[in-house]
């Protein structure tokens, strides 16, 4: 069988990007804001329904900006259930990661365990709408009240998710896009930062060019971290095809969850009706009693058949070296999650057959 990859890139027809590039080509403007840049921004806005969007060469450093724009010090609660990027934005602001179980339904941050992680030095709390399930925002945000904290929503799986119809990227101080070529939609890198205010967006840009305000003034240490103009052109070539590429994606969810719902030992996660959901990931959770093989058999069996899964997120952050000295407390639910889990390939290009073809394999396995 050819092979099935997790995920595959959303690339614009060769033919519509062609005539991008002989336009940058002829104003040779390469990078530095330049006009298609602009363009991006402004699309993105009206596609997203946000005010503001900052485009970065990737959403790491749009993470490590977004928290630097903030002028945080002191600790920042976050989810172990990540990827690393996520913690180590908050280390390259030289501030403390202090992490957190998640819920085992929702796989975010649970909320009833920010309060007792808040100390004199909690500055912000950084959760991750992770898969692009959004996060209990109220609740977050109430507690950010209370104790006079910023939010950073790590959104780089939420691209085009909206809550009872509204973006979730309005939600909290920042939020953060990561456009890179593994997303639903992408710019091959790329990252984004959505803000609210005039005032951030301008700040977020002298951010991420070096922190020029003018050609004469730097009054802060920025960095250089601005998308080119070949990548917006792609991105602006293939926003006209990603509605189409979540509708297929969402197809796909479809074929699995029928497929699926009978398999005892296996439980896909199943996003709630009010939320517009963009399919990003596909996760599905193995009970190794019922199903009757462990997941990391499973993971083998769909590699040897050429299904390429992924075990996301595994190990946790707290499981690598670099954050051995954060490893306190016990993350029961991220723990049991992150050794259950397995995202079946999903994008927009699987057939109805891979489906079955993927499902016949992993009923198969138990035999
Ligand atoms: C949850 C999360 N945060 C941050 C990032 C970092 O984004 P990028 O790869 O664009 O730097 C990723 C990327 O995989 C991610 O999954």
């Amino acid at each position: 069988m050819k092979k099935i990859t997790v995920t595959s890139p959303l690339l614009p027809p060769l033919e519509e990007l062609t005539p991008y590039l002989e336009d940058i080509w002829s104003r040779k403007w390469l990078t530095n804001s330049g006009y298609y840049h602009q363009q991006l921004e402004y699309e993105l806005c009206k596609y997203l329904d946000v005010p503001y969007i900052s485009l970065f060469s990737n959403g790491t450093l749009a993470l490590i900006t977004a928290l630097q724009a903030l002028e945080l010090k002191g600790e920042v609660i976050t989810t172990p259930y990540s990827f690393v990027a996520t913690s180590h934005a908050i280390k390259w602001n030289n501030l403390k990661p202090v992490f957190i179980d998640i819920d085992p339904n929702t796989f975010n941050i649970d909320t009833n365990k920010i309060e007792e992680a808040i100390t004199a030095n909690t500055c912000a709390i950084l959760p991750v709408h992770v898969y692009g399930n959004p996060c209990d925002h109220d609740a977050i945000q109430a507690i950010a009240d209370k104790h006079n904290l910023k939010v950073i929503y790590d959104a780089a799986h939420a691209f085009g998710v909206r809550k009872n119809g509204q973006s979730i990227l309005n939600m909290g101080d920042l939020s953060i896009l990561s456009f890179h070529a593994t997303k639903t939609y992408s710019t091959i890198e790329g990252g984004a930062i959505v803000c609210d205010s005039l005032e951030m967006k301008e700040k977020l840009d002298h951010l991420k060019n070096f922190g020029f305000e003018s050609e004469a003034e730097i009054s802060t240490c920025g960095m250089n971290s601005k998308l080119n103009e070949v990548q917006a052109a792609f991105g602006l070539a293939s926003l006209k095809y990603i509605s189409d590429a979540i509708k297929k994606r969402e197809k796909v969810a479809e074929h699995y969850y029928e497929r699926l719902k009978n398999i005892s030992g296996i439980t896909a996660f199943e996003v709630e009706s009010h939320i517009d959901f963009n399919y990003s990931y596909f996760p599905i959770l193995i009970d190794e009693s019922t199903f009757g093989v462990s997941r990391d058999r499973l993971f083998e069996e769909l590699k040897e058949n050429n299904v390429l899964a992924r075990r996301y997120f595994f190990p946790l952050i707290t499981d690598f070296s670099a954050y051995k000295d954060y490893n306190k407390g016990k993350f029961v639910h991220s723990e049991k999650i992150s050794k259950s889990v397995i995202c079946l390939p999903i994008h927009h290009e699987i057939t109805h057959n891979q489906v079955k073809e993927i499902v016949r394999i992993i009923q198969e396995c138990r035999k």
